[in-house]
């Protein structure tokens, strides 16, 4: 059904039919019509980052970027949905257009510069979902406000960490997109050190105040060369981060040269960053080890692609650009066949 679903909808502006198909997938899932035309995947339990995961396959961050749709979005099969990016103030993000397809490459471009309803709403909307009894596993992204200088970065994360732990299965540090000047500079050398730190000080205060431990991942780019990859690394470890997520979208655009839209700016996502993705993710398990698991994201359309992610060291996988152009089955196939793959070293099998 889903190709039929798909002709229609990409016949709209992108954001446009982004926008119609969750609402019509909320309205679905309230009539309760989801879980008859979604294939039930196996069970395929893992524990990561201290976290019960019941699958290997979650939605990346920025398709429910203030979690309105946590309940419909799981109900396709998820093993964990990962909502925002947030920050503490809500913001409109960039002007539109600001989302682009390119079919040719199965790929999109965004720069939608983080718009949300800011973390309060996002809250609510998880207490919201909690009281109605869902019991999904909920990653929480957080980032920064674009008028708050990057020099103040801290003080944004720090909010939103204080306001999403207490809600959130693991809580990420977004500090890869290219859509917020400046972002990605929070990734190398002494700030991220800082940053990292402060974090890391805040999360151990809150386990004390409220009794229990979130664990925190970083998300970082693609667009890294080997030496930037050691030094972020060593960085994790340093302050013994719990996950790494890997990869955002790239600056890239040697995959998409000459194509409609290919010039657009932002973040390039889908099959061109497939295997760009997985070689960062190999370099990074490479020093990583079992010490610090990764979630592996980026360009995942198929079984394979999602085995070879988990091949290349990942724990735990995520899809986004994939789901809109294959649909709702991607997330089955997937599911599947990571059932059938022993788990990483990082990963408890139950
Ligand atoms: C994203 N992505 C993203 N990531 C993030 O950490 N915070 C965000 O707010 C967003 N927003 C966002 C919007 C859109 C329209 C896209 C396509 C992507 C990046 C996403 O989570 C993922 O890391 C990359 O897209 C690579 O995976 P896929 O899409 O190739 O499966």
């Amino acid at each position: 059904m889903y190709p039929i679903a798909r002709q229609l909808l990409f016949k709209l502006p992108a954001e446009t039919s982004h926008n119609a198909t969750l609402k019509g997938l909320n309205l679905a899932n309230r009539l309760n019509l989801l879980n008859r035309f979604v294939a039930q995947a196996p069970a395929d339990p893992v524990e990561v980052m201290g976290v019960r995961f019941p699958n290997r396959v979650g939605l990346a961050a920025g398709l429910d970027k203030n979690g309105d749709y946590l309940e419909a979005l799981a109900a396709l099969g998820f093993g964990f949905v990962e909502i925002g990016t947030v920050t503490p103030r809500p913001q409109a993000g960039n002007i539109k257009p600001r989302l682009f397809r390119l079919p040719e490459a199965n790929g999109i471009i965004n720069r939608m510069g983080f718009n949300n309803s800011g973390v309060d709403h996002l809250v609510d909307n998880v207490q919201r979902a909690r009281a109605n009894g869902y019991q999904g596993v909920v990653g929480i992204n957080i980032g920064k406000n674009a008028v708050t200088p990057v020099d103040l970065a801290m003080d944004d994360y720090i909010v939103c960490l204080q306001k999403a732990y207490p809600h959130a299965d693991y809580i990420t540090i977004n500090i890869s997109s290219p859509n917020t000047p400046g972002l990605r500079s929070l990734q190398y050398g002494e700030e991220l050190n800082a940053l990292l730190g402060a974090l890391k000080a805040e999360q151990l205060a809150l386990q004390k105040q409220h009794g229990f431990y979130r664990p925190l991942a970083v998300k970082v780019a693609p667009d890294l060369s080997s030496e930037e990859i050691a030094g972020i690394a060593e960085c994790l470890l340093s302050n013994e981060i719990d996950g790494l997520i890997a990869t955002n979208t790239t600056l890239s655009r040697d995959a998409v040269q000459g194509m409609k839209h290919g010039e657009e700016a932002g973040g390039l996502s889908g099959a061109p960053v497939t295997a760009r993705s997985t070689e960062v993710i190999a370099e990074f398990a490479a020093i990583l080890g079992n010490r610090i698991p990764i979630i592996g994201v980026g360009g995942i359309f198929s079984e394979q692609d999602a085995i070879d992610k988990i091949n290349a060291g990942a724990a735990l996988v995520q899809v986004y650009t994939g789901l809109i152009y294959q649909g709702p089955a991607l997330i089955t196939d997937c599911v599947t066949a990571l059932s059938k793959m022993p788990a990483s070293s990082s990963v408890t099998q139950e």
